[in-house]
């Protein structure tokens, strides 16, 4: 597995995250040290994936928070009132911004005497939300290594990889872990139009583990499948609703539904830091809608369209719970029933 860290504080409280926009050609750190660059860099998908989204969100309100002088605690829940809200305004679907921004406000809210013990807080706070993912990560892949047998083929789509987590991923913690337990697994990776996650990132992250990957168009999924080269799919997720219906980059639900003709199992693999309670359906997730020109532009020296040409581009789609073999957390496996068993598979840890 890559060791390549993604985000990261500093001792000197900077945010340095690794560009995202530039694998796999280049790796290039970029420091961060207002809340504006974290901002632009989540838009810019600089910093992707829901939980390393989460993880820049609160290391970033920390950079900004250390920015300001306060002579009382209330001026600095202040500002953090305005960081949450700034921040939160940069990517809708991934629920583990909000996640995160909201275990700082619990800490910001304490009672406290002190503004420096209220930043030290904070700090710690943000190491603790990273620190928890990689753990999180390594056991959401091995509860789902438990479904894999060796030599297994594999369609993943996205990349829920070491690069958008603390370490290990989601969807493919379960990939190298296997890989070190030989498990030969053949990885088929979706190249995820339109900004190529598959390609440039999980490719190239199971590429530097010594992983068989074969990169293919998404529009090549249901011919793998049909010819028995997939033995399961699994994805990660941005948003979980209380009845199971998953967030996940657009094109996932498409995959599902092949899965599903295909008889082939189906898994999300989702840190409950994902499962949004208040998201009753699928239908309450919002799903980003990004710029055309990433359809029209992206990637390419000429145009990949004509000029001005209409287009749509959500970034995210919902995958019907029905359509879901199991949903994997750090906690275990949960199967359908979703609604009940979430909720149960929850309480009971
Ligand atoms: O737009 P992106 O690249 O941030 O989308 C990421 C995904 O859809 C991932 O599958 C998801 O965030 C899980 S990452 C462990």
């Amino acid at each position: 597995m890559s060791t390549i860290e993604s985000v990261k504080l500093t001792s000197e409280d900077t945010l340095v995250i690794l560009d995202q926009t530039l694998l796999p050609g280049e790796i290039v750190y970029r420091t961060l040290t207002t809340q504006e660059d974290v901002w632009q860099a989540i838009v810019a998908l600089q910093v992707r994936g829901a939980p390393a989204i989460g993880i820049a969100a609160a290391y970033g309100a920390y950079v900004e928070l250390v920015r300001h002088p306060y002579v009382t605690v209330a001026e600095l829940r202040h500002t953090f009132a305005n960081v949450k809200a700034y921040l939160l305004s940069s990517r809708p679907t991934a629920v583990n911004l909000a996640w995160a921004l909201e275990r700082l406000e619990k800490i910001v809210q304490q009672s406290w005497g002190r503004v420096e013990d209220v930043l030290q807080a904070v700090r710690a706070e943000a190491e603790a939300i990273r620190t928890e993912d990689a753990q999180v990560c390594e056991a959401i892949g091995r509860h789902t290594l438990t479904l894999l047998k060796k030599e297994d083929g594999i369609l993943t789509h996205c990349n829920a990889g070491g690069i958008a987590t603390a370490k290990y991923g989601t969807a493919l913690a379960p990939l190298f872990l296997g890989n070190e337990q030989n498990y030969s697994f053949r990885v088929y990776a979706d190249e995820t139009r339109p900004l190529l996650q598959g390609a440039r990132l999980t490719a190239w992250e199971l590429q530097q583990a010594n992983i068989d990957v074969t990169l293919i168009c998404d529009n090549m999924a249901s011919i793998v499948m049909q010819q028995g080269k997939i033995n399961a799919v699994l994805v990660g997720c941005d948003r979980v609703a209380a009845n199971g219906d998953t967030a996940n980059k657009i094109g996932t639900s498409g995959l599902a539904i092949l899965a599903n003709h295909y008889g082939i199992p189906f898994y999300v693999c989702a840190p409950t830091s994902t499962i949004d309670w208040s998201c009753r359906t699928g239908a309450d997730i919002e799903i980003e809608e990004r710029s055309g020109k990433e359809i029209t532009d992206s990637w390419y020296e000429q145009p990949m369209a004509p000029p001005a040409v209409k287009t749509y581009n959500p970034a995210f789609d919902v995958t019907d719970n029905a359509l879901i073999t199991a949903i994997i957390t750090e906690h275990g496996i949960v199967r359908p029933a979703y609604k009940e068993n979430l909720a149960g598979h929850l309480q009971v840890t």
